[in-house]
C-alpha cells in the first residue's frame, strides 16, 4: 500500500520528506507529492504543496528545483486504489480552505456516503480518491481544537487508515492516526517522525513507538501523546529496532516472499473492503453493472496465466456452483489460438496480479473483439488491461515484490469469491440462508487466516522433512485440485524441485505409476463433499510406499495412521479453505525452497511480470 512520513522538528522537513519517500517508494509509486508547513506568522505562513503524477524521483526533481522551508510536513508515495494515478489524486490532500492537510495509506468504505453528505453541505471536492473526505470531515469539524476535529472525523470513518496531517493554525502539531494499518512515530533529538513503516525513519532513529488501532498521536516539539478517538490517554509500546532498510523493507522478515505471506490476512480483508454487505450485497466500483444488464450474461469465461490461471479454475468453480452459470477458465496463451464460441452474453474475466501480462492482454482483446464484456481483475491501478477492460476489480492488495505470486492469489480469490456472489444475487440462484452462510465464512476469513501463520513453525518443520525429496505429487478434488496444482507451482518456482498436480481420481489413471518412497504426495483431503473419495486415494497412494503429507479438517481422523502426516485446518466453507489450503501450501514451498537455500524473492529464470507472448 501507500507509504506516508511525516516530520516535526528543528531541521528543514523538506529534505527528510524527500529520502524517506525514496525508500518508501517499494510501498507504490503511482504518484508522490509533499506539503511543507512554512515558519513565520500570519500570512507568511502558507503551506508548499508539490506533486508528481509519477514516480518519486519526479517528485524529488521538482522539490529541488523549488525547495519549500519549513520544520513541519507531510508526505506520501502512492499505491493507487481510489481514482487513478493523476496529478489532482495525489496526495496530500486539502479541505476547501487548504488549511487542512492529510496523507493516507488504505481505504476509507464509507466515502461515497460521507462525501455526499459533506458535499450537500457545500464542500467542494477535487480528486476521486477516497482520502479527501478526511480533510472535508475534519474541516466540517472544527471549531478551534485540530486535534478534537481529527477525532471526531475518524470516528465517522469505516475501513482502514494510516495517516499523517496538519492545520495551518497550529504550526508545531504533526498529527498522526491509525486503524487497520500500521503506523509508527519515531523519536529522534528534537525531533518527531510519522511514519507507515519503519523503513521511512530508520536513518534518523531507532526508538519508534508503535500505534494501536484506533489510536492517535499528537506530536508537538514536547514530544508525542497518544489517545484513543474518546480522547483518553494511553501508553503505547516502545520498540528499539536494529534493522538497516533493506530489513526494513522486508518488515524484518528474511525475505519479501515471506513477509507478503503475512500479509495474506490483510489481502484478503482489502479485497472484501467496501464491496461485501452485512447483508450480502456485493459492489465493485470500477465495474458497476446494474443487475438488470448484468444478468444477460449467460457464461463467464476466465483467463488467466500461471498462478492467475490457478486462481480462474477456481473462480470457474464458485461461479459455476454459487451463481449457476457456465464458467470455464481457459490458458489465455492458448485461447488465442482457437476459434472458442462466445460473443455478447459471455462475460470475460481477466485475471492478472501485474495487468502487463501479454498472453492474457491478447485473450483480454480477443474476448472484448467478439463482444464479450470485459473486466480486469488486477492489482495495479491503470494497468493496460485495467485501460483495455470495460471494468476492473482491484485487489488492492498492496505491492508484491517477491517474484512467485502469493497474498495476491489470496486477493484474486476472494475478488471472485465476490464476483460469483454477486452473480448468484442478480441471478436469483442463492437462497437468503445460503447467502448469510457465505458472508459469514468470507468475513472469518482474514482471522483465520491470521491463525494458520501463527503455525509457521509446524509447516517450516513439516518442509524440513520433505525437503530432501526430489519429486513431489499434489492432489485434490473440487477446488482441491487447482490449489493443488498452484501449491506445486509455488514448490517448482522457487525450490527447482519437480513438483506436478492431478485430481484425486485422475491420479491412478497414469501419475500413480510414479510414485514410490522417494515421491511424496501432497494429498488436499479437507473438503466435505468428496473426503471419502480422497481418504481412499490416499489408501492408494501409500500402498504404493510414496510418503503423503494430508491436508485434512480438524477432528478427522480418517487418515490416522495412514497418512504419513496430516495437517489439520479449520472446518470451514470449500471456498474458503482453498484460501486457508494455498497459504499453508505457499509457507510449505516457501520453507523448502529456504531449507534448500535459494533465492526466493528472485527464482531463477523467472519475471514478476512477463510482458512477451
Ligand atoms: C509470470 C509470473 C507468475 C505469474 C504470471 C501471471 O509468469 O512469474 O508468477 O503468475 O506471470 O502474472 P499476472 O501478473 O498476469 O498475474
Amino acid at each position: 500500500m501507500c507509504g506516508i512520513i511525516g516530520y516535526l522538528g528543528d531541521r528543514e522537513a523538506t529534505p527528510i520528506l524527500m529520502e524517506s519517500l525514496k525508500r518508501l517508494e517499494y510501498r507504490g509509486y503511482d504518484s508522490a507529492g509533499v506539503a511543507v508547513l512554512a515558519d513565520g506568522a500570519g500570512a507568511d505562513r502558507r503551506t508548499s504543496v508539490t506533486k508528481s503524477e509519477t514516480k518519486v524521483d519526479v517528485l524529488i526533481e521538482k522539490l529541488q528545483a523549488n525547495m519549500p522551508t519549513g520544520k513541519l510536513g507531510i508526505g506520501h508515495t502512492r499505491w493507487a486504489t481510489h481514482g487513478k494515478p493523476t496529478y489532482v489524486n495525489a496526495h496530500p490532500h486539502t479541505d476547501c480552505h487548504q488549511r487542512i492537510y492529510v496523507v493516507h495509506n488504505g481505504i476509507i468504505e464509507n466515502f461515497a456516503e460521507l462525501k455526499s453528505e459533506l458535499e450537500a453541505k457545500g464542500h467542494e471536492f477535487t480528486s476521486d480518491t477516497d482520502t479527501e473526505v478526511v480533510p472535508h470531515l475534519i474541516e466540517a469539524n472544527y471549531k478551534g481544537d485540530f486535534l478534537a476535529a481529527v477525532r471526531a472525523a475518524l470516528k465517522r470513518l469505516r475501513g482502514a487508515y494510516a495517516m499523517a496531517m496538519f492545520s495551518t493554525d497550529d504550526p508545531e502539531l504533526l498529527v498522526g492516526a491509525r486503524l487497520n494499518a500500521p503506523l509508527v512515530v519515531g523519536l529522534g533529538e528534537k525531533e518527531y517522525y510519522v511514519a507507515s513503516d519503519i523503513t521511512a525513519i530508520i536513518p534518523y532513529t531507532k526508538r519508534v513507538l508503535v500505534l494501536g488501532e484506533g489510536e492517535v498521536a499528537a506530536v508537538t516539539p514536547l514530544g508525542p501523546q497518544v489517545y484513543t478517538l474518546d480522547g483518553h490517554t494511553v501508553k503505547p509500546k516502545l520498540i528499539h529496532v536494529d534493522w538497516d532498510v533493506t530489513q526494513a523493507q522486508k518488515g524484518g522478515y528474511p525475505h519479501f516472499m515471506l513477509k507478503e505471506i503475512n500479509e495474506s490476512s490483510e489481502a484478503v480483508a482489502n479485497a472484501m473492503r467496501g464491496r461485501l454487505t452485512d447483508d450480502g450485497a456485493v459492489s465493485f466500483r470500477e465495474f458497476d453493472v446494474p443487475d438488470e444488464d448484468l444478468k444477460k450474461y449467460r457464461e463467464v469465461l476466465l483467463l488467466g496465466m500461471g498462478t492467475s490461471l490457478h486462481a480462474a479454475m477456481i473462480g470457474e468453480q464458485v461461479i459455476e456452483d454459487w451463481a449457476g452459470i457456465p464458467a470455464r477458465a481457459e490458458d489465455a496463451s492458448e485461447f488465442r489460438y482457437r476459434r472458442p464460441t462466445f460473443g455478447k452474453h459471455t462475460l470475460g474475466v481477466v485475471i492478472t496480479q501485474s495487468g502487463e501480462t501479454a498472453d492474457t492482454l491478447v485473450g483480454l482483446h480477443q474476448a472484448k473483439e467478439r463482444g464479450a464484456l470485459t473486466v480486469a481483475i488486477t492489482n495495479v491501478v491503470a494497468s493496460s488491461a485495467a485501460r483495455d477492460a470495460d471494468g476492473a476489480i482491484y485487489l488492492n492488495a498492496g505491492p508484491e515484490i517477491g517474484v512467485a505470486s502469493t497474498k495476491t492469489f489470496l486477493a484474486h480469490l476472494m475478488s471472485l469469491y465476490l464476483l460469483g456472489l454477486r452473480l448468484a444475487t442478480v441471478n436469483g440462484r442463492v437462497s437468503l440462508e445460503r447467502r448469510d452462510e457465505i458472508v459469514k465464512a468470507l468475513r472469518a476469513l482474514p482471522g483465520q487466516v491470521d491463525e494458520l501463520l501463527a503455525r509457521n513453525k509446524e509447516i517450516a518443520e513439516l518442509a524440513h522433512r520433505y525437503s530432501k525429496y526430489r519429486n513431489f505429487m499434489y492432489t485434490g478434488r473440487g477446488l482441491g485440485y487447482p490449489v493443488g496444482l498452484e501449491g506445486a507451482l509455488k514448490l517448482k518456482e522457487i525450490s527447482y524441485i519437480h513438483a506436478e498436480g492431478t485430481t484425486g481420481g485422475e491420479l491412478k489413471h497414469g501419475p500413480i505409476a510414479l510414485l514410490d518412497d522417494q515421491f511424496p504426495v501432497v494429498a488436499i483431503c479437507t473438503a466435505s463433499s468428496t473426503k471419502d473419495k480422497m481418504v481412499s486415494n490416499v489408501h492408494e497412494i501409500v500402498a504404493r510406499n510414496a510418503p503423503v503429507l494430508a491436508l485434512i479438517t480438524e477432528g478427522d481422523k480418517s487418515l490416522d495412521g495412514v497418512a504419513t502426516d496430516v495437517f489439520e485446518m479449520p472446518e470451514v466453507e470449500e471456498a474458503a479453505a482453498a484460501i486457508l489450503n494455498s497459504v499453508m501450501l505457499q509457507l510449505f514451498a516457501y520453507h523448502v525452497a529456504v531449507e534448500l537455500g535459494q533465492n526466493v524473492d528472485q527464482p531463477r529464470n523467472l519475471a514478476k511480470s512477463v510482458t512477451v507472448e
